[in-house]
């Protein structure tokens, strides 16, 4: 019996061990990540190299050559287009060549920390099923204008977004930015070059799914890229601290693994 018991134990202890996890991923798997609404932007509807326009009917930040064959659209995280960080970001897209386009995803509404709506609530008008809808007439328009190439890349909530666009042929290729509520069968619906670029410190993409989107990938012979940047929390490419130099380079250094990814699957000609 003693025996017994002394095989049983480790074995017990060994499967508690591994459903912690598992149940973990399960129950965080509707909700965003801890870190997804810290260090909040303060929103500047004037920030930025480039302007606002309409495009496809949906305001956008847009930057960069306005004749350029190429174009990436930058789907925002619940802060929406007016995030200063994320204009740069464009700003920066826009130098490699790009049209850059920031869409307003929510028309003039995006969260807001601290006020009486809970983000589920939110959320409920500003489902990422609708920003995939919403982002289609916005690249048909710039289809229209002659970009024949486009990329996007989401963040957080525009993460799930762009993993919605990357299962069709609207886009050339697609780069997630510590993406949300992401799921295996997302991933095996990918058609085209995709790169994740995730934080070590996120509960909502822990390392073992990527692990298994990096698999699902490679054995469907898409082009990926999986990086998973170390010491640094969900959001640290959008939503650094300015006076930070550490939180500041860890953002450069994903900022220019977008851009690379971007510039090696978004072409000039086909
Ligand atoms: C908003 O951005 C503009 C342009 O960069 C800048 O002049 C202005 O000071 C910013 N406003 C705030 C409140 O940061
Ligand atoms: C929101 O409230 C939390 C908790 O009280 C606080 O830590 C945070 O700084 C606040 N954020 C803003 C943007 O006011
Ligand atoms: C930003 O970083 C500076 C320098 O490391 C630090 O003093 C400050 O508290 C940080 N701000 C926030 C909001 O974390």
């Amino acid at each position: 019996m003693a025996q017994i018991a002394q095989l049983l134990i480790p074995f017990l202890l060994l499967s508690i061990f591994l459903s912690l996890p598992l149940g973990h991923v399960a129950e965080e798997a509707g909700s965003l990540s801890r870190h997804c609404l810290e260090n909040p932007p303060t929103l500047n509807s004037s920030y930025g190299a480039g302007s606002v326009k309409e495009i496809g009917g949906l305001k956008a930040y847009v930057s960069g050559p306005y004749h350029s064959k190429r174009a990436v659209i930058l789907v925002s995280d619940v802060y929406g287009y007016e995030a200063p960080h994320l204009r740069k970001i464009a700003d920066k897209v826009a130098r490699s060549g790009f049209y850059a386009v920031v869409p307003d995803f929510f028309f003039g509404d995006p969260y807001v920390a601290n006020t009486s709506r809970t983000i589920p609530d939110w959320l409920k008008t500003h489902g990422t099923d609708k920003g995939f809808e919403d982002a289609k007439p916005v690249i048909a328009a710039l289809k229209q204008k002659g970009i024949h190439a486009i990329g996007a890349a989401g963040f957080c909530w525009g993460g799930n977004v762009v993993t919605k666009l990357a299962k069709t042929n609207l886009i050339k290729a697609a780069v997630l930015l510590h993406p949300s509520w992401v799921t295996v069968d997302d991933i095996k619906a990918v058609k085209v070059p995709i790169a994740i670029l995730a934080a070590e410190l996120d509960n909502g993409t822990p390392a073992k799914q990527l692990e298994e989107f990096k698999s699902v990938l490679s054995q469907d012979k898409v082009k990926n890229f999986i990086k998973i940047y170390p010491k640094v929390k969900h959001g640290w490419t959008v939503r650094y601290n300015d006076t930070d130099t550490t939180a500041v380079k860890a953002a450069n250094e994903a900022h220019k693994d977008l851009l690379s990814w971007l510039s090696k699957y978004v072409k000039k000609r086909y």
